[in-house]
């Protein structure tokens, strides 16, 4: 009997333990991101590869330049917390209120940076041509 308990009791920590690893996991920072959404009027483009890792490694870019989740007006998103797609919040139809559309939103985001970089002399950072940045679309 008092065996029986300890077997289930064994098997919720477990699942526990599961649950915990999988959390943990689902934070873990990628390596690679493709960005491949669906739900624009017309998807035009191929997918788009970011070098995530090296982003925030070698260029030492702050999570918090492309991650946020704001609160009164404040950027409140912080290293550990967990990741929203994008397309969560930016709608691939149309700009809501101030919230950009979801081009719009990788534009300004992967651009301007890039683009200031370029400005200052820092690095060859792609903003013009669109083949830096997408791949051939598959027909
Ligand atoms: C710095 C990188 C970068 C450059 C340069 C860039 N884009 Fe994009 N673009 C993106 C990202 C990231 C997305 C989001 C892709 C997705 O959601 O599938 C995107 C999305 C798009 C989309 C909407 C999604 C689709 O597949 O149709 C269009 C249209 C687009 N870009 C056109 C262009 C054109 C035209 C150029 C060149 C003038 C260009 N982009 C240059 C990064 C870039
Ligand atoms: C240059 C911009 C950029 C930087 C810097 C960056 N990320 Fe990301 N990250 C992205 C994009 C874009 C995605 C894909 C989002 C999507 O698909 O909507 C992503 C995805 C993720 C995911 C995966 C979410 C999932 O759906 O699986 C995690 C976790 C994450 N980032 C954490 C981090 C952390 C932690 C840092 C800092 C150490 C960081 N990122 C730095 C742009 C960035
Ligand atoms: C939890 C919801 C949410 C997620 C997830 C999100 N955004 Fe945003 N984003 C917003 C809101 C809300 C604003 C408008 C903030 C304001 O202007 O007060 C915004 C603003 C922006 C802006 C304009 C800010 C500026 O500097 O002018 C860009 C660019 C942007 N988001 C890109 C992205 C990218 C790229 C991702 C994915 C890596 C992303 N967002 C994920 C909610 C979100
Ligand atoms: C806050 C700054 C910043 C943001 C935001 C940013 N990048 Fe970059 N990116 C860099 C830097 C720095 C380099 C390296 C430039 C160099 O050394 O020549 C780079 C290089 C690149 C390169 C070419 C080299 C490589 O490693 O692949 C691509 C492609 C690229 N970024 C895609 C993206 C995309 C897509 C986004 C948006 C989702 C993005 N970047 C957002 C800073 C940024």
């Amino acid at each position: 009997m008092k065996q029986k308990v300890l077997m289930v009791m064994v098997a919720i920590l477990a699942g526990f333990m599961f649950l915990a690893v999988g959390v943990l996991t689902a934070t873990d920072v990628p390596e690679q991101v493709t960005i491949e959404n669906t739900g624009y009027k017309k998807d035009k483009k191929g997918p788009v590869k970011l070098a995530h890792k090296k982003h925030s490694a070698e260029y030492k870019v702050a999570c918090t330049e492309c991650h946020h989740e704001y609160k009164d007006g404040k950027n409140v998103w912080k290293e550990g917390d967990p990741v929203k797609k994008c397309s969560e919040c930016h709608n691939p139809k149309k700009k809501e209120g101030k919230v950009l559309k979801l081009q719009n939103a990788y534009h300004k985001n992967c651009k301007s940076c890039h683009k200031k970089l370029v400005k200052a002399g820092k690095g060859k950072a792609p903003f013009k041509k669109c083949s830096q940045c997408h791949q051939k679309k598959k027909k």
